[in-house]
């Protein structure tokens, strides 16, 4: 017996079974593009939904905030870590974001994965979308809680299954405002009134929202009565981290009892200086945010006539629904080799039958780009 067969029987199955994933070099260009194994690719794959990650604005604000404090925040915040530009930056988005209170977290995996065990105990019920992004299951399993996973965005069940429950004292509520596979959104205004009749604790994760929807891209959650929501700085925002919305109870709750806050370097100064520089430009990007909503209902109605399911999406994210895995990976090569990187996602991410190539627009995609990949699509 040896210590390792584990790994390479689970190896050996992926290969047979064509899901052995492996890491590619990539070099970030100009214009959504990249270049891969020498060659430039239009990148259909990014969550980089405005094209911030390019900005010469965030990367003299990284350099500047770096020669000013330093290559590393050399502790997490509780101990001596929290320089006076965290707060800084998170006064300016509590007001931009209508809400009491920001608490930067060190990415939205790290803070799902540690706030759901933090806010629940071994007498929470929690309710989760059966889509919920797998940062958010893997807190609820480490939360070792009660859990109800109602149909995708079907908050009858979601009511009817609070409804039954209603005996129990603690309940949370999780969803995301905009679905990552899915590109689909949820309703805020609902969620909100039904965890009010429930009594009910709401977090919403905003990863794929922030930046790019709501009132000045803050986010479907802005200005409602939502407990706690998550946002990313590492997508639309063209950086890194995370931030959780919320009234400064929960904040200094999440500050005492939260390990993945309490146990943790803080973030570097370098990316709060490309968050700050993010913060200045999205309130002023409507342009932008027009742009990747029109190409993206454009790209939507394309496919559509093509005679493809692109699902429920209504936002940047369009999954072109294709079945099974063996058509998901023959477009994904056709897409390779027209020199477009649009990633095939298959189960266990998605559910089996659901393998799909997701596509992730951004406002720096040009209209004959978009028409390179569309004919892609033609059969
Ligand atoms: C819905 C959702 N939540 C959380 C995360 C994790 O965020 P981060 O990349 O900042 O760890 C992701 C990232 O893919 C996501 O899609």
């Amino acid at each position: 017996m040896n210590k390792y067969d584990f790994i390479d029987t689970e190896l050996a199955r992926r290969d047979t079974a064509n899901q052995h994933r492996r890491l590619r070099n990539v070099t970030p260009l100009a214009n959504a593009c990249c270049e891969v194994d020498g060659r430039q690719m239009i990148n259909f794959s990014s969550n980089d939904y405005l094209g911030l990650s390019q900005h010469s604005k965030l990367q003299t604000g990284a350099a500047n905030f770096s020669s000013q404090y330093g290559s590393g925040s050399t502790a997490s915040r509780l101990i001596c870590g929290s320089l006076d530009c965290f707060s800084d930056i998170e006064n300016k988005l509590a007001a931009l974001k209508q809400v009491e209170s920001i608490l930067i977290f060190n990415s939205g995996f790290q803070a799902n994965v540690s706030i759901i065990p933090a806010l629940t105990n071994s007498d929470t019920l929690i309710l989760s979308d059966s889509l919920n992004h797998n940062s958010i299951i893997q807190g609820i399993s480490l939360s070792g809680c009660d859990k109800i996973i109602y149909d995708h965005n079907d908050l009858d069940h979601l009511a009817k299954s609070l409804e039954a429950n209603n005996h129990r004292e603690r309940k949370l509520i999780v969803t995301e405002s905009v679905f990552s596979m899915d590109g689909d959104q949820t309703d805020i205004d609902r969620l909100v009134a039904i965890a009010q009749e429930f009594n009910a604790i709401l977090m919403v994760d905003e990863a794929h929202a922030t930046g790019v929807l709501g009132h000045h891209g803050m986010g479907l959650t802005a200005g409602k009565q939502v407990d706690i929501t998550v946002g990313t700085f590492g997508k639309a925002f063209g950086s890194f981290g995370a931030y959780i919305a919320s009234s400064e109870k929960i904040r200094d709750y999440l500050i005492n009892c939260c390990s993945g806050f309490v146990y943790t370097t803080a973030l570097p100064p370098a990316i709060l200086g490309a968050i700050d520089a993010a913060l200045e430009l999205i309130p002023n990007m409507d342009d932008e945010r027009r742009t990747l909503l029109d190409n993206a209902s454009y790209l939507r109605n394309m496919l559509q006539q093509l005679g493809y399911n692109t699902g429920n999406s209504t936002t940047q994210i369009i999954p072109v629904v294709l079945g099974d895995e063996s058509s998901t990976l023959a477009m994904s090569t056709k897409l390779e080799q027209a020199g477009i990187i649009a990633t095939p996602i298959r189960p266990p991410t998605v559910p089996e039958g659901e393998s799909r190539i997701r596509l992730a627009l951004s406002a720096a995609h040009s209209r004959e780009q978009i028409d390179t990949l569309i004919d892609v699509f033609r059969p």
